[in-house]
């Protein structure tokens, strides 16, 4: 079997559990697989400590069998490629808000002398054989950088986030360049079926690419793959995680100081893509208009911290906080407050608790490439008495996740429908959906998308080399 090299800006020890997302799923590959993990070390130096642009310090770790090597980088560097162009362009643009975006043309500078940092850094570790599957946008012209280097071997990329339409991915002064960089993969991964046929657009409208079947592209003098591989969980391990003491421990205290409530669940890195607010106002609506629920449903918001060097991220911040103060300021009693909020992050280990203590979550995105709490959610339910996903027809989770109440999310009016429809579910109605979102979370999870991922990179390789 090839050695998997994975890349990704983030990465975390696999032996540890990791914050979220991206980073729980690389883990969990790479756990089953072994190979090399490599990334950002997370480390910035400042110029006073001798950072110099493009100088990483490279550092490596084995942690069991994957070996880990990081790269750190200078001030300069971080603060155009992962602030700047990463967070300042890509995110913004990628989740349909061009007004959010920052096109200071200095960034892409950064953001490209990086991803050549990575490649010279990376190149020299590679073995003939290697299979290299690069993750998310922080890193889409890697492969070009790497082939400038006479890297051979085959690479694959999956892009975590959404795809807009090319319309909006147009929008981007250099979007040429980048979907250039995309198609120097062997092949390209999307969470949905939806970004995917984004991508197919861009791709003939703009570049003039010739479908030739079976998900292949004859686009700039060569042949990329391309198709939809919704990420998942691994839902044995989440729902083991669940019995374990520090779930168990937060769930009996969820029961006992909400035993006369029903509770609903949100978590979230804040961040404007996720709908907060808009989340907010749908809650107050609900108190509003059911005055039921007054007393008997509680919301829990976390908002774990996240890129607080973006500007964006530090308006959404107070924009919460005083919609969260006014609800409670509004609907509270001395003995009821409807919005608890923290601005901190919680034990990944405890969560489980928490969502299998709750009626209801409240996932509703603005735009979302898939995301996992949803799929968290339903793994750590009590089939016997479930809770209710409320899902955003936003997220890529969407697309699977159909026995969900899915909600657009700027309709206040409807999502708050949606809860009090939850918050009211039947028992029978609840058992019945969550049965088939769990089925659908098991024959979708994180091996089924790797091994998915894994095969057709591999059957592309030797197509395209002409071996059987
Ligand atoms: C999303 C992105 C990941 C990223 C994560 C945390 O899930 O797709 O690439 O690692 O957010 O964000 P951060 O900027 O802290 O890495």
């Amino acid at each position: 079997m090839p050695r998997l090299v994975v890349v990704s800006n983030r990465i975390a020890d696999p032996r540890k559990t990791a914050a979220g997302g991206l980073a729980v799923a690389l883990a969990e590959v790479l756990n089953n697989t072994g190979g090399m993990w490599f990334g950002w070390s997370g480390k910035v130096i400042e110029p006073s400590a001798g950072g110099k642009a493009g100088e990483g310090e490279v550092h490596t770790q084995q942690a069991g069998a994957v070996k880990l090597v990081t790269v750190d980088l200078a001030r300069e560097d971080y603060d155009a490629y992962y602030v700047g162009y990463s967070n300042g362009v890509l995110w913004p643009v990628f989740h349909y808000r061009l007004d959010l975006a920052d096109f200071d043309a200095g960034y892409i500078g950064g953001y490209r002398r990086v991803n050549q940092l990575f490649a010279r850094k990376l190149a020299p570790l590679l073995q003939p054989d290697d299979v290299i599957w690069v993750h998310d946008y922080h890193l889409i012209p890697l492969a070009a950088e790497l082939r400038a280097l006479g890297c051979q071997q085959r690479i694959g990329y999956f892009l975590h986030i959404p795809l807009p339409p090319p319309l909006i991915l147009a929008a981007i002064p250099g979007h040429d360049w980048l979907v250039r960089g995309l198609c120097s993969y062997d092949l390209v991964g999307f969470q949905s079926e939806a970004d995917h046929q984004h991508f197919c657009r861009y791709i003939q409208s703009e570049a003039g690419a010739q479908d030739v079947g079976g998900g292949r592209w004859r686009v700039f003098n060569r042949t990329v793959h391309a198709g939809a591989y919704p990420i998942g969980i691994d839902v044995d391990e989440f729902a083991a995680v669940t019995q374990a003491p520090e779930a168990r421990e937060m769930y009996e205290r969820m029961r006992r100081e909400y035993s006369r409530r029903k509770l609903l669940v949100g978590v979230d890195r804040l961040d404007y893509s996720k709908g907060l607010p808009h989340r907010l106002k749908a809650f107050r609506e609900l108190l509003q208009k059911y005055p039921e629920t007054h007393k008997s449903a509680t919301l829990i918001q976390i908002a774990s911290p996240s890129r607080e060097d973006v500007s964006a991220y530090s308006d959404i911040l107070h924009e919460l906080e005083s919609l969260c103060g006014s609800i409670n300021g509004n609907f509270g009693e001395l003995d009821w407050m409807p919005v608890r909020y923290m601005h901190r992050t919680v034990a990944r280990a405890r969560l489980p608790g928490l969502y299998r203590a709750s009626r209801v979550a409240l996932v509703t995105p603005l735009r979302d490439g898939m995301n996992l709490v949803a799929k968290e959610f339903v793994a750590a339910q009590d089939p016997e008495d479930p809770g209710v996903l409320v899902l955003s027809r936003f997220a890529g989770a969407a697309e699977q996740l159909k026995e969900a109440l899915l909600v657009n999310p700027y309709d206040k009016e409807g999502t708050a429908g949606a809860i009090q429809v939850a918050l009211q579910m039947p028992l029978e109605e609840r058992r019945q959906r969550h049965q088939a979102l769990l089925a659908n979370c098991k024959r979708f999870d994180v091996h089924w998308w790797c091994d998915t991922f894994l095969d057709t990179l591999r059957t592309a390789q030797a197509e395209e080399s002409g071996t059987p």
